[in-house]
């Protein structure tokens, strides 16, 4: 695998790998990395014949910046874990942030209802800075696959919608979320919890997959209800948000019978950190 952090050093080696006809897999990260970004390298590496994972706590996106700078960081760690996982011509990009942003960047994308919901009335801007580092990221390394978790499923339409308004001729590949036993989404930010809001975070996912099936003879807003309060009535869990929308859209889904998927997002605080998670509701 071949560290590299200056963007002109990146674009020389894909160059080279395009040349020779090597089809490209890009794994966005901010680091920290755990089995949920591993699980998209592994897919990237059976999928292309070069991986680029890149690391980059990429500040446009945080709207609270002791946020950013709470951020969980691990580059020695993550280097040693890909070092592991990655194969010779893989490679890591971590840029700093003078490479990335050489001028502030001042770019502003419409995404119409796409980032006005859920965690876009929550987090001020963060779209807008997920939109510059990943159009940023697309352009340099110019990949044939790019590979986003939906874990994070709201910026995973965002990214579609970017790459389908500005043409980018990449095909983006969602990957399932991955889970702790105990079925807390793994996230980096799970490191920041007490090891007492660590445990009732598990509350979380349980009370998604109950309301999955209690989808089956309650309507949508007794569902929305219940799980907000189910939540709430923990003294360690503050619900932001829970919203049932539709998959495609995120407009909000108001019968069971509506057409197409429909997918149950949620933002919850366990003390002061903040977790996402969501749910898929079948149609039974
Ligand atoms: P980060 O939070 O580091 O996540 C990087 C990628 O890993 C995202 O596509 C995210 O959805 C995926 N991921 C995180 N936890 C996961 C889990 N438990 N299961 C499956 N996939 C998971 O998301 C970002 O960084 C940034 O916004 C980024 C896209 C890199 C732009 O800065």
């Amino acid at each position: 695998m071949e560290p590299v952090s200056r963007i002109q050093e990146c674009i020389n080696l894909i160059y080279g790998h395009k040349k020779n006809r090597k089809s490209i897999g890009l794994v966005p990260t901010m680091g920290a990395l755990h089995q949920g970004h591993l699980s998209l390298i592994e897919r990237s590496i059976l999928e292309t014949d070069i991986t680029v994972v890149s690391i980059f706590v990429n500040p446009t996106q945080f709207n609270d910046q002791k946020d950013l700078l709470n951020y969980p960081r691990n580059p020695d760690g993550d280097l040693a874990t890909l070092s592991m996982k990655l194969r010779q011509q893989d490679i890591v990009f971590t840029p700093d942030e003078k490479e990335i942003y050489p001028e502030k960047d001042t770019r502003i994308f419409d995404f119409g209802h796409l980032d006005k919901t859920m965690e876009g009335k929550y987090r001020k801007g963060h779209f807008n800075g997920v939109a510059q580092i990943v159009s940023k990221l697309l352009e340099l390394i110019t990949p044939d696959k790019a590979y986003f978790g939906e874990k994070d499923f709201q910026q995973l339409i965002i990214i579609k919608h970017l790459v389908k308004i500005l043409h980018y001729p990449v095909e983006i590949v969602p990957c399932p979320i991955i889970r702790e036993e105990d079925g807390l989404a793994l996230s980096s930010r799970n490191q920041l919890l007490s090891p007492m809001e660590r445990k009732e975070s598990a509350l979380i996912s349980k009370t998604l997959f109950t309301s999955v099936l209690r989808s089956r003879e309650r309507d949508v807003e007794a569902v929305r209800s219940w799980v907000i309060e189910t939540l709430n009535s923990s003294s360690m869990l503050q619900v932001e948000y829970f919203d049932i929308v539709n998959s495609t859209d995120l407009k909000p889904v108001k019968n069971w019978n509506e057409k197409g998927e429909k997918i149950g997002c949620i933002a919850v605080k366990a003390g002061k950190i903040r977790l996402i998670d969501n749910v898929k509701f079948p149609d039974f």
